[in-house]
């Protein structure tokens, strides 16, 4: 079984992800700008990881479109964000904006709590978060979304955990006993 962890990462979370699942399925790993796109046929699995960025999965697009020629290559995508896992309809929208219907259904994706890290972040990025803070700080009568939302991304913080790399280890565990 063939398998490559391809990933982009901004501020760490992803590529610490990314070398977990590497390490438990000992397969190879790629910065996704370093990933020669040729070599998909290669593999029978391309696991894709990448943040959350304004509610979708970043860069998916262009990953979708590199699978069209390779229907022997089994996509699997996996998201990091800030996002507590617990909310799942926040997660299920998420999911929603970045896969058509039949997407979801076919394009296995997992979803890995991270957190916010300020100090490796972007200026672009952290721009908009200071932005949203501040319009949340500013703003009256918050509901507890908000509120919630407002204490979160207040400063740096990391909810990561090796232990929820496990849904997709154990996916593409079942898979390869069944090829
Ligand atoms: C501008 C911006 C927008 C973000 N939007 C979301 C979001 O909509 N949902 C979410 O759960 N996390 C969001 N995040 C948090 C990132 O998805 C999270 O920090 C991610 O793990 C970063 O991955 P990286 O460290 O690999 O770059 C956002 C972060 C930034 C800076």
């Amino acid at each position: 079984m063939k398998t490559i962890v391809i990933y982009k990462s901004k501020t760490g979370f992803t590529k610490k992800y990314a070398e977990w699942i590497a390490e438990e399925l000992e397969c190879n790993i790629s910065n996704f700008e370093d990933f020669s796109q040729s070599s998909i046929s290669d593999y029978d699995f391309v696991i894709y990881g990448s943040r959350i960025h304004a509610g979708k999965v970043d860069g998916l697009k262009k990953v979708k479109a590199l699978f069209a020629d390779n229907i022997n290559t089994m996509l699997v995508v996996f998201a990091t964000g800030a996002t507590p896992s617990a909310a799942e309809d926040v997660i299920n929208t998420i999911w929603q904006a970045s896969f058509s219907e039949e997407e979801l259904n076919v394009i296995p994706h997992f979803y890995m709590q991270s957190g916010l890290n300020y100090s490796k972040m972007g200026v672009g990025d952290y721009l908009i978060m200071k932005a949203l803070a501040k319009m949340l700080s500013s703003k009256k009568d918050k509901n507890s979304e908000e509120a919630g939302c407002e204490q979160a991304i207040g400063s740096s913080y990391d909810i990561s955990s090796r232990e929820y790399i496990a849904p997709l280890i154990q996916f593409i565990q079942k898979q390869a006993l069944n090829k």
